[in-house]
């Protein structure tokens, strides 16, 4: 069997985000997956060559993805001026220049990260991300899934790291069942 190929981007102000990126990559990788870690900030268009699988991950912010002025309180509570760049949302955008037309188009499944304490609070980074994947045509598998940050700094939820290593195993799983997939 060829190995699967994920790419997992992520956006992280303080880290946890990425914390969770990195667990499900080495998840993956434990299972023989090939798999390629990118910030937002950083993503080359040639990381996506043969992609199977894409993971994407943000932190919510006002119940939504971040824009540059959530991104600007971010940092006023502490968070590296450096991470404040670019956001998911931005490269979203621009996702058609990535996936030209007429080019294989990998699924993709979304998560997000909030605070526990208020998680009856509505909208999430991931569903946002899920609606604007499927405007520009992308098959979104499993549920927009939410893992949670104890406050707006971290740290994670004890268990979080686990369930996160769990959902791509799943992930995994999913995609190699092929057709039988079910879609959110
Ligand atoms: C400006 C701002 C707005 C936020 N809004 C929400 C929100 O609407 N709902 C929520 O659950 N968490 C909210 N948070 C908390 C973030 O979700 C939390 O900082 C994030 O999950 C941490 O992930 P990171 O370390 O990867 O940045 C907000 C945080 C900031 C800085």
């Amino acid at each position: 069997m060829t190995p699967m190929k994920t790419v997992i981007v992520f956006e992280s102000m303080f880290g946890n985000t990425e914390r969770l990126a990195r667990e499900m990559g080495d998840g993956l990788a434990a299972e023989r997956g090939q798999v390629v870690l990118a910030d937002v900030r950083h993503v080359r268009a040639e990381d996506f060559a043969g992609c199977d699988l894409l993971v994407l991950g943000a932190p919510t912010h006002a119940f939504s993805l971040s824009r540059p002025n959530t991104r600007a309180d971010a940092v006023r509570q502490g968070a590296p001026e450096s991470r404040a760049a670019v956001g998911l949302r931005d490269w979203l955008t621009s996702i058609d220049d990535v996936f030209g037309a007429g080019s294989a188009r990998p699924v993709v499944a979304v998560f997000d990260t909030r605070v526990e304490k208020v998680q009856h609070w509505p909208g999430s980074a991931a569903r946002k991300t899920a609606r604007m994947l499927r405007g520009h045509g992308f098959e979104v598998i499993d549920h927009p899934t939410s893992f949670y940050v104890e406050d707006v700094r971290g740290p994670l939820v004890a268990g979080e790291r686990e369930r996160a290593r769990d959902w791509a195993r799943r992930l995994m799983t999913t995609v190699r069942t092929g057709p039988e997939r079910k879609t959110a």
